[in-house]
């Protein structure tokens, strides 16, 4: 009796100290993304349409040349691809825009066209012209031998500015990794750099679909390795760049981009099921297929200026949250014209969570500073009304 009652003790502290450990488990595992360890987490909330205090507001290029700053670090980094690859420098211009403005999230400064340039196409950014490739991809065998980058050995560059940007924020906003889309990658394989016409691409989405979707097949292979070691190096939510599916016809906007991005979308939701990572999928001119961009694993959308915002939220219910969309050409207006245009968006949305403010596109060079703060204040001071509880 005596003998059963000391084991039944030890059982009941057995299971006990069972019970701390796993809860102490649990926090080390998810400690690293939770919202809760985040000082200002309106971001991911906004992202998981969940309630927020105001709505989240961060820009698209908002490190970039229109911050006197960035100018001279680029300077000081001598070209823009030698600025992406120098960790503490791109880390010095992630943190730039946070110095000036109180915005809801960083985003990791680098670019698209790191994927290409790793798998030996040689990046250059042309002054006037944008970026080009040494080589591009023009048949099958071009792509059957271009290899698989270690996102640890050949980005490795990314991933270590990743990781001293969490650093130097501290928990004090969210820090958002990115890539572009499988077809939006593409477009610049084969064209050689940006283009106006598309006529490479095109031409071999024409007569050569099965190479194309080769290539697209090996980018999502890449892509998605290059994303999850994004989210291991500590990037809180992920946004996937497709700038110009908006150029294609709708069935193979389906097949050649979206298809591509979904599969994207479910490896990541697999792998970090455990912790959420949310997802952000903008296709630039995507007006028309919101409703199927939304059946993608991702969760939330990106529209451009074209999309009246209210008019999405009626479209896709509650799915996904909707991030945008600003003209950015209205930043070049007056303050009030500004506010006036915050004002608008904020109302067209309406009451509730699941908007993240931003442009419809990136900022361009030739807006002054001050006119970024005057978007940011607006947006929070005159968003409150719309997140009162009742
Ligand atoms: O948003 C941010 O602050 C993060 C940094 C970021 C850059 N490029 C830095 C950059 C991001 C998210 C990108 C994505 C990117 N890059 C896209 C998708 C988004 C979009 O704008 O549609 C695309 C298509 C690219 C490819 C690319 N890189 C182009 C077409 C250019 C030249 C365009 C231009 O504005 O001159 C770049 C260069 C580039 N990437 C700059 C910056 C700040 C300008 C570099 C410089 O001159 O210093």
């Amino acid at each position: 009796m005596h003998f059963s009652l000391i084991i039944f003790i030890v059982d009941v502290i057995n299971s006990r100290i069972k019970y701390y450990l796993q809860k102490v488990n649990n926090q080390q595992k998810t400690n690293i993304y939770m919202p809760e360890q985040l000082k200002n987490n309106r971001l991911i909330k906004a992202l998981l349409r969940e309630p927020v205090d105001m709505t989240p507001v961060w820009i698209m290029r908002q490190a970039g040349r229109y911050l006197p700053e960035y100018r001279e670090t680029r300077k000081k980094a001598g070209d823009f691809v030698t600025l992406c690859q120098t960790p503490e420098l791109a880390c010095e211009v992630t943190m730039q825009p946070l110095h000036r403005y109180p915005l809801d999230a960083a985003i990791i400064f680098s670019d698209i066209l790191t994927i290409p340039d790793a798998m030996g196409l040689g990046l250059k950014l042309v002054e006037s012209v944008g970026p080009r490739f040494e080589r591009s991809i023009t048949n099958s065998n071009d792509i059957k031998n271009l290899p698989l980058p270690d996102p640890e050995q050949e980005l490795k560059y990314v991933m270590d500015s990743i990781r001293l940007v969490r650093r130097e924020l501290n928990g004090d906003v969210p820090l958002i990794g990115f890539s572009g889309s499988p077809w939006t990658l593409a477009t610049y394989m084969i064209e050689g750099g940006s283009s106006r016409e598309f006529s490479k691409v095109k031409g071999m989405l024409e007569a050569e679909p099965a190479s194309l979707h080769l290539l697209l097949k090996h980018l999502s292979d890449s892509i998605t390795l290059y994303l999850k070691a994004q989210i291991n190096a500590g990037a809180q939510a992920i946004m996937i760049f497709d700038t110009w599916g908006g150029i294609l016809k709708t069935p193979n906007y389906m097949n050649f981009s979206l298809y591509y991005m979904k599969i994207i979308c479910e490896h990541l939701k697999n792998e970090h099921s455990e912790v959420k990572v949310p997802v952000i999928l903008f296709t630039k001119g995507a007006d028309k297929w919101i409703e199927k961009i939304v059946e993608a694993d991702c969760d939330a959308i990106s529209i451009d200026w074209n999309s009246n915002i209210g008019q999405v939220r009626e479209r896709i219910g509650k799915r996904v949250a909707i991030q945008g969309n600003m003209e950015p050409r209205i930043l070049k207006e007056s303050e009030k014209k500004i506010v006036d245009e915050v004002e608008s968006i904020l109302r067209s949305y309406g009451s509730g969570s699941g908007h993240v403010f931003n442009l419809g596109h990136g900022i361009t060079p030739d807006i002054e500073p001050d006119k970024v703060g005057i978007l940011v204040d607006a947006v929070h001071n005159l968003s409150r009304q719309y997140h009162k509880t009742k």
